[in-house]
């Protein structure tokens, strides 16, 4: 039976940086993310008899050997648990750029554990759903679930605990996102490379850590009280800190291009003006706006006046991964 698809994307309000444990992708830090609507992956899975190895294709061509590996490794999982030694036909393609910092292993992943996990005849949870998405990639485990979701780095050592929830519903609160794309380049550090050498170099590591627990119940109630200074202030927070633990790594990690710099002094600067607005940028040079709906069409106006800006996506929360199509 072919499968298809769809995850969402998430976006880090308070952000993951760093593994407890690399083999089974346990993350340090529990993290806090919004699910956004408008940047999602689709995947459609099959396997089949007949073939050699799995194929993939990814945004219209042939993968190349390094993401079919890391794909197949995946499917190993899935293989092994539904007792199939069948090869696989992957067709995934992502409606933004991959690997500039817009997670598309979130919702690439995720979009796979539940094509992938469907096709080979196993019906998991969500939260089962999860498990498994963040066996490959730490965020996808978030992109399982529509809204406002956390991450919890979880306390068993086999990982079972260390799976994502819904806190809140994407009604609950309707925030919206206004993403620049400053380079469709893709990154030189992946997040794997990254975590590593951040986690054995950087000075910062253990106060990171530390401080997480407190970053993580500020933001929850921020959510809860619908607070949206409150959450754009933690939001900033989190990612400045984020990155300036990366740059203190040897060789120091640095994800920005001058225009996210531009951007950081703007999205500040409009604050002053009375304009509520706050960044936050993952491991990438995007830079993405939080705003409150009404303020949508003036944020926009703004950043798009940046020249450095190559297009403008805009979004609003989505929802829960979900099964688009089968077919025998
Ligand atoms: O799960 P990964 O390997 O895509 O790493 C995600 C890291 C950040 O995007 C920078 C932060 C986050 O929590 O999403």
């Amino acid at each position: 039976m072919r499968v298809k698809a769809r995850a969402n994307s998430n976006i880090a309000l308070i952000k993951y940086w760093g593994k407890k444990n690399i083999g089974l992708n346990l993350p340090a830090v529990g993290s806090i993310s919004i699910t956004l609507n408008e940047l999602y992956t689709e995947t459609s899975v099959e396997f089949k008899a007949g073939l050699s190895q799995d194929h993939l294709v990814l945004n219209g061509q042939s993968a190349s050997a390094p993401d079919t590996g890391r794909v197949s490794r995946f499917l190993d999982i899935i293989r092994k648990r539904s007792n199939t030694g069948l090869f696989a036909e992957i067709i995934s393609a992502n409606n933004f750029p991959t690997s500039a910092g817009l997670a598309s292993s979130a919702s690439g992943f995720a979009c796979l554990a539940l094509a992938g996990s469907s096709a080979a005849g196993l019906d998991l949870t969500p939260v089962q759903l999860s498990e498994l998405a963040r066996l490959g990639s730490g965020s996808a485990a978030r992109s399982i679930f529509g809204g406002f979701v956390e991450m919890k780095k979880g306390l068993e050592s086999d990982g079972s605990d260390s799976v994502a929830e819904q806190i809140a519903m994407r009604k609950f609160w309707d925030l919206r996102l206004i993403i620049a794309i400053t380079s469709e380049e893709k990154k030189k550090t992946g997040s794997t490379d990254g975590m590593i050498v951040t986690r054995d170099t950087s000075p910062y590591y253990s106060a990171w850590i530390e401080s997480s627990e407190n970053d993580l119940a500020e933001m929850r109630d921020a959510i809860r009280r619908r607070d949206f200074e409150a959450l754009g202030e933690l939001t900033e927070y989190s990612c400045l800190k984020m990155h300036a633990l990366a740059m203190a790594a040897k060789p120091g990690l640095i994800y920005w291009n001058n225009t996210t710099i531009d951007l950081i002094h703007m999205i500040r600067d409009l604050r002053k003006k009375g304009l509520p607005v706050y960044f936050t940028i993952d491991a990438g040079p995007q830079v993405k706006a939080v705003c409150l709906p009404e303020y949508v069409g003036q944020v926009r106006d703004e950043i798009r006046k940046n020249p450095g800006v190559l297009r403008v996506i805009e979004t609003g929360l989505g929802g829960d991964a979900m099964i688009v199509g089968e077919e025998n």
